[in-house]
């Protein structure tokens, strides 16, 4: 009862989510080089579902109707750049500037199962505080991730992120949480970036999760854009988030999505 539509995984599930995963994360290599100056993020969502496709997966963003409403996302890339925190629509309209910081976050679907993952990307140089939130975010996902072993409480990865955060003049995103991933994009239980040491329900081993911080240079406040998909900080302020598909392990989490890809490419532009 407890784990009531829970996002527990077979192995054999687990293993498709893994290659699901490894598709995601080459594609974030593949896109490295591509984000620079002049390109629109519309350009950017064309290249990315060509990579799905092309490896045989579809893209799992594409036509997710949110629950309980009556709309469907038309892209297979939410890219946020800025003070978007997520879910940007891609637009020819939209050209990245150097200075700029954008997220990009993508879902890959195959055989029926999900893997879900977002990197923020510098294009061109930053000042030393955009790189300070920026490695805050992604540091943060990790001391989330660490907690993801059987028997901790789901409230040790939101403490864990939370109070990483907090000793640096940051904030995490109000309302915004990780989430179960795997036989649909979004599954029980809720993930939040915030917690308390030892509340909530125990972990289960198997379990599939999205984790997923989103931290903002200024306030925790967000706001809807007009579009009615993009979440924005309140005070316009820089907003990072980075995102990994982690399965609880017995006595280590289990990363899925891998950053390295996104290393090496940054490596050689
Ligand atoms: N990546 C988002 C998440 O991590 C989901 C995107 S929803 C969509 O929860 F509508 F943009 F597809
Ligand atoms: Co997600």
């Amino acid at each position: 009862m407890k784990y009531d539509g829970w996002a527990i995984h077979t192995e054999q599930e687990i293993q498709i989510i893994a290659e699901a995963a490894k598709i995601l994360s080459r594609l974030f290599g593949h896109l490295v080089p591509f984000l620079r100056p002049g390109i629109s993020t519309a350009e950017l969502d064309q290249i990315a579902e060509e990579f799905i496709r092309r490896e045989g997966a579809e893209p799992a963003f594409k036509d997710y109707q949110p629950p309980f409403e009556d709309r469907k996302y038309p892209y297979t890339l939410c890219v946020s750049i800025d003070s978007e925190v997520v879910h940007g629509l891609p637009s020819p309209q939209r050209i990245l500037q150097a200075g700029q910081i954008v997220s990009v976050d993508c879902g890959v679907r195959l055989a029926g199962l999900h893997a879900d993952m977002a990197y923020t990307f510098a294009i061109g140089a930053v000042p030393p505080s955009v790189q300070r939130l920026l490695w805050v975010t992604e540091q943060a996902l990790l001391r989330g991730i660490a907690q993801a072993k059987a028997g901790a409480a789901l409230g040790d990865i939101g403490h864990a992120i939370h109070s990483f955060v907090k000793n640096y003049t940051f904030a995490v995103a109000d309302n915004l949480t990780g989430h179960g991933v795997g036989r649909a994009m979004h599954m029980p239980p809720d993930v939040p970036n915030t917690g308390q040491r030892g509340k909530g329900p125990r972990l289960p081993e198997r379990l599939v999760i999205a984790i997923e911080p989103m931290v903002h240079m200024g306030k925790r406040a967000t706001c809807k854009g007009v579009d009615g998909w993009v979440v924005c900080t309140r005070d316009g302020s820089l907003a990072a988030h980075y995102e990994h598909t982690v399965v609880v392990g017995r006595n280590a989490p289990r990363v899925l999505t891998s950053f390295d890809p996104i290393y090496k490419a940054l490596a050689h532009v």
